[in-house]
């Protein structure tokens, strides 16, 4: 791409690229965040096409509120709750325990009671730690839990390594090493109160380069081998997680749902067949990022444009790394474009800043921008919908944006700003 080309339209959902983001920025205030429910809704599909009803949970730690969960529902779709919080949410939404899986390398007693006496439909089991509170939990409510092991299949995924959990090294899971997850298996087997519904791995997040699942499932085939020999196990299900990679900016791939479909479905036929296994498992994946990173876009209000000589522009807007800490945290990269002048040639470069008290506070390092970009214009950053509203913060007791949803050029209030009272509605003097 030359370096003053146009800002690359694709990267914004059909529904937000018709949309008046200039009224929406007057209506709910900046920063906001907007996401395209009919781009949420192709997206969740396109996933069900591939991996089937019952086999796909939204990861709801990558954005969820209540008009959320009710989509997912809506579209059939399952629900992964990692912590006590998310599960409130989703139970709060109405959406249907059955269809939900518990994560969490470190679920307490409560966490642990409370998913078991909401009726979820997977616990997925970390530790032994949690399998004797489970086993404690269980026979007090004398129920049966349909329990997943989490299995660190020791592969590398290829992506920043706070977001890689599939390596030995990782503090999820049981390992395959020294027969750990074996016993594991074993545990839940003597266990009265848990069945074992299958395996579950995530290997890591925003992953590019597909092979390595194909590596993670040949490393549960032999778990499911050893299992069957040793206990007898039959294993039904298999939850490879999520991960798939999300298009950030205009030069990175778009990955293909139904290409990774068919590469994990393979995988396991192949796996399986390889070590006479009998019948493959169910495939269930729990994507999050690639279903709504590329749903939203966040508008910002430019308040200064700061040129520093010898060094460069600084455009400053009024959100940062509260609203997303993902450059910050994993020097992730982002576009910018200012939407009331989308196709106008982008011949200046800046750095697209926040209003926090630090210098890391950047949210599009080197952004190209229309010569003409001034104080006033709205600048919207694309692909934003995923770990930035869910990750947001209260830093310098800056209020968390608003989230509004647009479906048919209509939008929605679905989480209202805070104001300024709620910064101070914990305090108890
Ligand atoms: N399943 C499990 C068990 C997970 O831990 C995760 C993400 C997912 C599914 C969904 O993965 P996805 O499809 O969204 O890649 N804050 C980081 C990402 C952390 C991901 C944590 N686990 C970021 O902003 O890049």
């Amino acid at each position: 791409m030359t370096p003053d080309a146009p800002f690359d339209a694709s990267l914004v959902p059909p529904g937000l690229l018709g949309a008046d983001l200039e009224a929406i920025a007057t209506e709910f205030g900046t920063p906001v965040f907007v996401y395209d429910e009919d781009e949420i809704r192709r997206r969740a599909r396109e996933y069900l096409k591939c991996f089937g009803r019952g086999n796909v949970a939204y990861a709801s730690k990558a954005f969820l509120c209540s008009a959320l969960v009710r989509i997912v529902d809506d579209e059939g779709l399952h629900l992964d709750c990692a912590t006590g919080g998310e599960l409130h949410v989703a139970l709060h939404a109405k959406f249907p325990a059955s269809r939900i899986v518990m994560h969490g390398n470190n679920k307490s007693d409560d966490e642990i009671e409370r998913a078991i006496d909401a009726g979820v439909g997977r616990l997925a089991v970390d530790s032994f730690d949690e399998l004797a509170r489970i086993d404690r939990i269980g026979r007090r409510h004398d129920s049966v839990v349909d329990v997943l092991l989490r299995i660190t299949p020791g592969v590398e995924a290829h992506t920043h390594e706070y977001i890689e959990t599939g390596t030995e090294a990782s503090k999820f899971g049981f390992t395959l090493t020294e027969d750990v997850a074996l016993q594991a298996v074993g545990y839940v087997e003597q266990s009265p109160v848990m069945r074992l519904a299958g395996f579950h791995c995530h290997i890591g997040s925003q992953i590019y380069r597909l092979d390595a699942y194909a590596r993670a499932i040949d490393r549960l085939a032999l778990l499911a081998e050893q299992a069957n020999r040793a206990h007898g196990t039959t294993i039904g299900e298999l939850n490879v997680g999520g991960g798939l990679g999300a298009r950030y900016l205009a030069d990175d791939p778009e990955l293909s749902v139904t290409d990774l479909g068919k590469r994990l479905h393979a995988a396991v036929a192949e796996s399986w067949r390889a070590r006479d296994l009998g019948p493959a498992p169910e495939l269930k994946v729990e994507p999050g990022r690639s279903i709504i990173a590329p749903s939203a876009v966040t508008l910002y209000r430019v308040g200064t444009v700061k040129e520093v000589p010898g060094i460069g522009t600084y455009v400053a807007v009024d959100g940062g790394m509260s609203d997303n800490p993902r450059p910050v945290l994993y020097g992730a990269g982002y576009e910018a474009y200012l939407p009331a002048r989308i196709s106008e040639p982008r011949p200046r470069r800046g750095t697209v800043v926040g209003k926090h008290c630090e210098q890391g506070d950047v949210l599009v390092a080197d952004a190209a921008l229309p010569a003409t970009v001034e104080v006033g214009d709205l600048l919207a950053t694309p692909a934003t919908g995923a770990y930035g509203y869910s990750m947001a913060s209260n830093y310098n007791e800056v209020p968390r944006p608003a989230v509004v949803f647009v479906r048919d050029r209509a939008a929605r209030l679905v989480v209202r700003r805070e104001t300024p009272d709620d910064l101070v509605r914990l305090d108890m003097e």
